[in-house]
Formats: structure tokens, C-alpha cells, sequence
């Protein structure tokens, strides 16, 4: 677009605008049916027929394939690695992913659980023996070499069954996913995620560590098992095959997850990154991170128990669990970031689902608001916490509280008809004056549609548009929306 020519996307038409106000002013209902989000979009007249053609008849036969090959839960197992000490005081986050009707996994534990704990919410297999792998790091532990055979030993448990059953396509074993006890999955993103990839290639997908100094310790190249990550069962079958044999040469290393990688490199497999699955190699307040969330699904969190809640007033689990509480309402959209602008009122808001909204004063432009600000440390205690400690975007976390934004948490969400609603609650901090635009503020309140679970929006994600509405005084209302086609999210676009 030229400079200064006029956007007709980048404000709601009028009349959208006198619905939104409708809905916000009647307090019958919060999910009246909205009208279509965008108009559908004029084929630009520049491209030439046969091009039309050809392009549309692509489109036609991806969207059949990917209809043919959606991964759904059933085509995925999960194989955690636990220990009979550690899966009693674990279960609060395996309850919240797992749901013994449509998750497949298993537990792999060290020994047998003892008759006096609680039994495992999920079914177990007792791994086997690992004496004779030989183990050297200094101070490390052993069980890594039991951890690291749990993909040897998830694959051939189900490969045995399968052996034995008349398995129909949509039973299938398309995808090995591994994590520790601790991990909370987000089993309905990871299927999305999932069917961007074919199962039948080789591929090796997670993430690597926030921590810089973690991964030169260890390797750029691994995906980090707290955080979890997935493996196709083509790509399984081969590494169980050969696992043993590789393992006799890691003795040196400290984990399991870095001799699975190391065994996968030797295949000649590298991983390929995705950006949902977290480590989180951080210690203290995860907000910068959370509110920060980059343009992906959330596939999973780790290290919940180390660092502090993640909600205000709430323990470790409490928080965790009301985190979760959005995920069950729309889980493709928790936690992803939206920014909208008011120019009257002088103000960036930022929107991060299912979590917090923050409100800064002035015009910010939108790669600093979405930088995390580090209200957490390093992994290392004795680290400085600096951006270079990071491999994300960071930005400094104001020491004076007054220079931070004022932070709503999430309080409850709702949904009906695709519509989903959710507030947030003001977080107060003592002694700031405060902005003065939003004095008398205690909640904002968020519209969205449910987030749709198609495979072409993972493939190639664009980040949505939002609009607060006037006035507000008390309560502030967003409606989040699908951005106009050369909308740009800025103050003054
Ligand atoms: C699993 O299915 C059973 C029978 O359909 C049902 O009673 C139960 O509530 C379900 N459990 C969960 C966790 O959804
Ligand atoms: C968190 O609080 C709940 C009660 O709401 C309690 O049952 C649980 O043990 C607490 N968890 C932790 C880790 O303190
Ligand atoms: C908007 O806020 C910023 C940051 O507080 C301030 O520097 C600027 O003067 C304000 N602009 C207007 C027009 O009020
Ligand atoms: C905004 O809320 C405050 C505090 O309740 C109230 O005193 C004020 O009159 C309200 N302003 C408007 C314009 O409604």
C-alpha cells in the first residue's frame, strides 16, 4: 500500500462496532450470534486465469490430503518417564492432560509402586535393567540411561500389541511422544501441531532450552525432555533398533534426552523446532515468558513445581490448574498474544489468552511488546539476568513497580456457540499513582471466537487483530477478530 493512501481494513466497519456496543450494554446474554468476522477476500484481478486455476485446484487437493491424514489423539502415545518415588507428588499435572478415555500412555517406572502410595493414574510398565550400559558423568545419574530406553521400550510395547490386534488407520501409532512426569501436555495442540508433518518420514520435533549457557553445555541441537517432544514411529522403529548399541557410547553424558539425540544424529536426523513445547529453564515469575507466548500452539510447560505459581494468591498446582481451565474452553488460543492500540486514551494493551493482559502507557511498537520482559532469573543461580542469558527476545523488567504495566490475570471464562468470553482481573501493586486513563479499571473482559483447529492456520499462523471498545471506565471490553488483509497492528497504522 502507498504511504498515507487510506485503509479500509483497519478499522471494524460501523456497524460492527454498534453490534460490539449492543452486545457490551445488554446484559441479557454474553454470546449473542456475531456477524461473519471478514468479508471474504476479492481475488486480486492481476493474476492471470490460468494461475487462478492452477492455484485453486492445489488448494483443493492439500486440504484433501490433510483431511485424509489428520492426526488426532488416537495416533498419538504417550511414554512418560517416572520413578515410583516421583509419580505420588506428579499426579496433580498428569491429571490435568491425561483423560483415561482418549489419551494413550503409559507410565515407565523404575520399580514396582509400593503397596502403601497412591496406585498411578495412569497404567504402567516397569522398565527394564539397564546395569549393563556403562554411566560416567560426574554427579549425574544413572536412571538418564533408563530414561533415554523408554522410547525403545514405548515403541516395542506397542509394536508387540499391535503385532496382535486388527488395527484399523485410525488406531494407528502415527507419533511417540516422551516426557517427564512433571510435563503438562496439551494433548489436543500437540495432535494439531502434529498433522503438519507426515509420520511415515523421519522426524524428530521440540525444543531447545531458554537458557543459553544450558544448551552450549549441552547442544543447540537436542529437543529437551522436560519440555517433551515427539517422534515419528517410522523414525522410532529404526532408533529402538539401533538404541543399545548407540547408548555404549554416551556414558559421558548427563541425560537421557541428550543421548537420545545423540543416537538420532547418528541416524542422520536432526531436530526440527517447535516453538510450544517448554522446557522452561527459568527460575522465579514465568509472566514475561507466558505473556509472551510466540505465534504457536501451547504444547507443553515444565518445571511448574520450581518456579513461583503462576497466578497470584494460588500454590504451584492451584495456578496451574487454572491455567488449564481456559485450555479445556479453547486450547489453540491459549496463551497466544494479541495487541491492540487506543490512541485516545494514550495506551498499548496486550492480550495474552487465557492468562493476563497488560497495559502500558504510551505507544509501544509491537516487537517490544512482544519481547518477555524478564521478571524471571537464570537457571544458574549466580547468572546475571541478562538478554544474553536468554535465546529469546527479552526486555528489562522495570525495577521501579510504577514503570511496569498493570497486569489483569485471568479470572473465569466461558463459552457457547463458538463464542468464548473471558475476564481478567486487575493485579494491584501498592504506592503507584498509576495511569490516570485507566484509574478506575478493575477488569477487562475478552471476546474471541474459538480458535479453529485446521491445520493450514499452524502451517502458517498470522497473529489476529483486537479492538477495546469505548467507552470503559470500571471494565474495558477487546474483541479479538481475524486482521483486515494489509491491516498492521501499530498506534497510528
Ligand atoms: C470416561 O468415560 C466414562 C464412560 O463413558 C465416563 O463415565 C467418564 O466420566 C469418562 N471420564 C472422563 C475423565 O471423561
Ligand atoms: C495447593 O492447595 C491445595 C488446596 O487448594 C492443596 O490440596 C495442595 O496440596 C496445595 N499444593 C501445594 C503444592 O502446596
Ligand atoms: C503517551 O504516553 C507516553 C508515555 O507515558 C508519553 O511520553 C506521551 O507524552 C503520551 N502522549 C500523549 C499524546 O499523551
Ligand atoms: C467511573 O468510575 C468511577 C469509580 O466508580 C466513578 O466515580 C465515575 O463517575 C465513573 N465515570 C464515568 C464517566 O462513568
Amino acid at each position: 500500500m502507498r504511504p498515507g493512501a487510506p485503509n479500509p481494513h483497519s478499522k471494524p466497519p460501523p456497524s460492527r462496532l454498534r453490534f460490539l456496543l449492543l452486545i457490551i450494554f445488554s446484559t441479557s446474554t454474553f454470546f449473542p450470534p456475531l456477524p461473519p468476522l471478514t468479508p471474504p477476500l476479492p481475488i486480486p484481478n492481476n493474476i492471470h486465469h490460468h494461475q487462478q486455476h492452477l492455484s485453486l485446484s492445489t488448494s483443493t487437493s492439500t486440504s484433501t490430503a490433510t483431511t485424509a491424514t489428520q492426526t488426532t489423539l488416537n495416533n498419538i502415545f504417550f511414554a512418560i518417564a517416572s520413578s515410583a518415588s516421583s509419580y505420588p507428588r506428579r499426579t496433580p499435572f498428569l491429571s490435568l492432560w491425561y483423560d483415561p478415555n482418549t489419551t494413550r500412555a503409559r507410565l515407565f517406572l523404575d520399580k514396582p509402586p509400593t503397596n502403601t502410595g497412591p496406585t498411578p493414574l495412569l497404567p504402567y510398565l516397569i522398565s527394564a535393567d539397564t546395569s549393563r550400559f556403562p554411566y560416567s558423568y560426574p554427579r549425574g545419574h544413572r536412571s538418564a540411561i533408563r530414561g533415554a530406553r523408554v522410547v525403545k521400550e514405548a515403541f516395542d510395547f506397542n509394536h508387540h500389541t499391535n503385532a496382535n490386534a486388527n488395527h484399523n488407520d485410525d488406531d494407528q501409532i502415527r507419533w511417540y511422544v516422551f516426557g517427564d512426569d512433571d510435563t503438562v501436555f496439551f494433548p489436543h495442540n500437540l495432535a494439531r501441531v502434529l498433522t503438519k508433518y507426515d509420520h511415515n518420514k523421519w522426524y524428530y520435533i521440540g525444543s531447545i532450552s531458554e537458557s543459553f549457557e544450558q544448551n552450549l553445555r549441552m547442544t543447540f541441537g537436542m529437543a529437551y525432555g522436560g519440555g517433551g517432544f515427539a517422534i515419528s514411529s517410522s523414525l522410532a522403529m529404526a532408533l529402538s533398533k539401533v538404541l543399545d548399541s548407540c547408548l555404549m557410547r554416551y556414558p559421558h553424558l548427563y541425560g537421557s534426552d541428550h543421548r537420545i539425540s545423540s543416537c538420532l544424529s547418528e541416524l542422520g536426523v536432526h531436530l526440527t523446532l517447535e516453538p510450544g513445547f517448554h522446557q522452561l529453564d527459568v527460575r522465579g515469575d514465568l509472566f514475561g515468558l507466558l505473556a509472551t507466548h510466540p505465534l504457536s500452539p501451547l504444547l507443553s510447560l515444565h518445571h511448574l513445581e520450581i518456579v513461583d505459581p503462576i497466578f497470584p494468591k494460588k500454590n504451584q498446582t492451584e495456578a496451574v490448574q487454572h491455567l488449564y481451565k481456559a485450555a479445556r474452553v479453547d486450547p489453540g488460543r491459549v496463551l497466544q498474544q494479541t495487541v491492540c492500540y487506543d490512541l485516545s486514551s494514550n495506551l498499548t494493551v496486550s492480550v495474552a489468552w487465557g492468562y493476563a493482559v497488560q497495559v502500558f502507557e504510551g505507544n509501544l511498537l509491537l516487537p517490544d511488546v512482544l519481547a518477555s520482559l524478564r521478571t524471571f532469573t537464570p537457571w544458574r543461580r549466580r547468572g546475571k539476568n541478562m538478554a544474553s542469558q536468554y535465546v529469546i527476545d527479552t526486555r528489562e523488567y522495570p525495577l521501579d513497580p510504577c514503570q511496569r504495566p498493570v497486569v489483569f490475570f485471568l479470572e473465569d471464562v466461558a463459552s457457547g456457540t463458538g463464542r468464548v468470553w473471558s475476564r481478567y482481573r486487575r493485579h494491584r501493586t501498592k504506592g503507584c499513582p498509576g495511569i490516570d486513563a485507566i484509574e478506575n479499571l478493575n477488569d477487562v473482559r475478552v471476546f474471541s471466537k474459538k480458535l479453529l483447529q485446521d491445520v493450514d492456520k499452524v502451517m502458517a499462523p498470522r497473529r489476529e487483530c483486537c479492538d477495546i471498545i469505548h467507552p470503559f471506565n470500571k471494565s474495558m471490553v477487546i474483541d479479538i477478530r481475524r486482521c483486515g488483509f494489509d491491516e498492521l497492528i501499530a498506534m497510528n497504522a
